[in-house]
């Protein structure tokens, strides 16, 4: 009789009739090599599949995305990744950052527009559905369904909007000004969620907590939210909340990362899979440096800028 160690057993049914067994003998997610993958508009290189794929966040393909984990589980680092792949981009990059833009704040040269509290993140929500609104009507005027159809030189720049921390998004204190303004945040980050596929309007979003103890509407945006990777969690339901609607196997595998796995996360594909994977380790250095270089490709969104200044106006 014979022995031997494995890392991990897999049992999966790719499809009907066929029980497929996989053994790794080591986790290949331990040191992982570096994947490529062909640059594409709107598309991002990750960093490594356990099969040794490349892990690519494509947005065409999946427009929004949800990133669960506990704290330093790999989010922040994986938004930087995120953004260092997008800034050579032709795309704006909206930032919302209410833990006061500690994270985000390292990328502000190449941010559209950076947001550190939830008035602001309100105001520019708001512009962006008003934004999103005339991006309809140009498609429909030109009787299209999506700006992809538009010819090049009519086509607006597409925006991604990154959220880190969703719970400064949605938790009120009680007072009735800070309730209304969560549930305004919720409703036009659904709004955007829910028309901007089309109007190349992108939601990235990342949170410690993603569940409805949060308010009703984190239900509604996580369902919209079709991209989901999960990192390490501090309770198995955080992982159930983001994998379980997708696939229970997933949902095991996310909740067997260990302290010492940072930047492995359980990750969806394009087509309903769902593997597990790492992002590259990207320095805040690194991340800040990319920005600082593209930070001149930053697109203007003056209406943007308006809805800021007239707060700052109103604020006085
Ligand atoms: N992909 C990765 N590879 C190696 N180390 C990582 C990776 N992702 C994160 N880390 C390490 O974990 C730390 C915490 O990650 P961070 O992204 O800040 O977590 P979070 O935003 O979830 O709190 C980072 O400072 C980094 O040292
Ligand atoms: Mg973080």
């Amino acid at each position: 009789m014979h022995a031997w160690k494995v890392h991990a057993v897999r049992v999966t049914s790719p499809e009907r009739g066929l029980v497929l067994l996989t053994a790794t003998a080591s986790d290949p997610l331990a040191r992982p090599g570096l994947a490529s993958a062909p640059a594409a508009l709107l598309s991002a290189l990750i960093g490594v599949l356990e099969n040794g794929g490349a892990w690519v966040m494509d947005l065409r393909l999946v427009p929004h995305w949800l990133i669960a984990g506990a704290t330093r589980s790999g989010k922040s680092t994986l938004l930087a990744r995120l953004i260092t792949q997008l800034a050579p981009q032709q795309v704006a990059l909206v930032g919302i950052d209410c833990k006061g833009g500690m994270e985000l704040g390292l990328f502000a040269g190449r941010l559209s527009a950076l947001t550190t509290c939830r008035r602001e993140a309100v105001a520019v929500l708001a512009a962006l559905v008003l934004d999103m609104q005339d991006r309809m009507r140009a498609c429909r005027t030109a009787g299209f369904r999506s700006i992809w159809e538009l010819p090049d030189k009519l086509r607006p720049i597409p925006v991604v909007v990154i959220v880190d921390e969703l719970a400064e998004l949605y938790l009120s204190d009680g007072r009735r000004e800070s309730k209304a303004e969560a549930e305004q945040c919720s409703t036009l980050l659904l709004r955007l969620a829910q028309l901007g596929v089309a109007l190349g309007m992108h939601l990235v979003v990342a949170g410690q907590r993603v569940g409805s103890d949060l308010g009703p509407g984190v239900t509604a945006l996580r369902a919209q939210l079709g991209g989901r990777i999960c990192h390490r969690v501090n309770d198995p339901g955080t992982a159930e909340i983001t994998l379980g609607d997708l696939n229970k196997d997933a949902v095991v595998v996310a909740q067997s990362i260990t302290q010492d796995e940072k930047g492995v996360a359980v990750c969806t594909g394009p087509e309903g899979g769902w593997s597990r994977a790492r992002s590259h380790l990207t320095s805040t250095e690194e991340a800040s440096a990319t920005a600082r270089k593209y930070a001149a490709m930053t697109p203007e969104l003056p209406a943007i800028d308006l809805a800021l200044a007239a707060l700052e106006g109103g604020a006085e």
